[in-house]
């Protein structure tokens, strides 16, 4: 009994590799979890679809994670975080898993945001799904009415990375195109708010400058869940301690494995899995 207790793992989600960035920083600070890592690449882009559809997607890569024993479950997508994550919360868990978690990135990083800003600007760029959603603003304001954010959806980005296209001279138009109307405000903050975008990272420091602020999601993500661990010992006493990290994707392709051994930093192993 006990030992099926401790068998438990921390599910990644995504809507496709771009969660792998955060996988590593998790991993990195985390090392001694185990963690189940679900892509679904057969099914991205999440941004550009509706929050309806995102929901049902989401709903059905919940079901694969708990059912390969995760005990949590982070959302890594910030479109999935956006809109599908609180029915997930409300209405899902409650009647399917009352006693399973899952948690998402935009309140982690709206927190460290909200922190570093001086002048009360902050700039997101995100998905078009994310941007519409209003999450970042909605939750910035939360915690503070007085900050004021103006958003920009990037709905190129995401397909001009996964076309392994990031280093190219389209991607640095694209990124003067997106982030020019955030300079212009005056921001001091950036949350880069797409799984996707943390790659991004240099290239947009050199456009921006070093004033502002870039607040990039995996390392925020990994030590707000290292302390969320240390806060809920009745769920952190059931994971399991083996090091041990799997990956599935929804469409196998040699893309996934080559673009997924990028993003995660090392050589990964990538398994088919089956959504219902
Ligand atoms: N993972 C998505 C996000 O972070 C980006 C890719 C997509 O559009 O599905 O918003």
């Amino acid at each position: 009994m006990l030992k099926n207790k401790r068998q438990k793992a921390i599910g990644v989600f995504d809507s496709g590799f771009g969660g792998l960035n955060i996988m590593q920083s998790l991993v990195k600070v985390l090392p001694k979890y185990d963690f189940v890592y679900l892509g679904d690449t057969a099914r991205i882009p999440y941004g550009t679809r509706s929050p309806e559809v995102v929901y049902e997607f989401t709903k059905q890569a919940v079901d694969f994670l708990f059912a390969k024993k995760c005990e949590l479950i982070i959302f890594a997508c910030n479109t999935a975080s956006s809109d599908a994550l609180r029915h997930i919360q409300r209405e899902y868990l409650p009647k399917y898993y009352p006693s399973k978690k899952v948690l998402g990135v935009i309140i982690p990083t709206v927190e460290v945001a909200n922190s570093k800003t001086k002048n009360k600007k902050i700039g997101v760029i995100a998905t078009e799904g994310t941007v519409l959603s209003g999450a970042f603003s909605r939750e910035i304001l939360k915690i503070n009415p007085q900050v004021k954010v103006w958003q920009n959806a990037c709905p190129l980005l995401v397909s001009v990375i996964e076309a392994g296209e990031q280093d190219s001279v389209i991607m640095e138009i694209l990124l003067k195109k997106y982030l020019k109307p955030l300079i212009a405000k005056k921001i001091d903050t950036l949350i880069l708010g797409c799984t996707h975008y943390g790659i991004l990272k240099n290239k947009i420091k050199k456009i921006i400058g070093n004033k502002i602020h870039i607040i990039s999601e995996a390392e925020i993500v990994a030590s707000k869940l290292k302390d969320y661990l240390k806060r809920h010992s009745e769920i952190e006493s059931k994971l399991s301690k083996k090091s041990v990290n799997t990956f599935y994707s929804t469409d196998l392709t040699d893309k996934f494995q080559l673009l997924g051994t990028k993003f995660f930093g090392k050589k990964i192993t990538v398994q088919k899995a089956k959504l219902i």
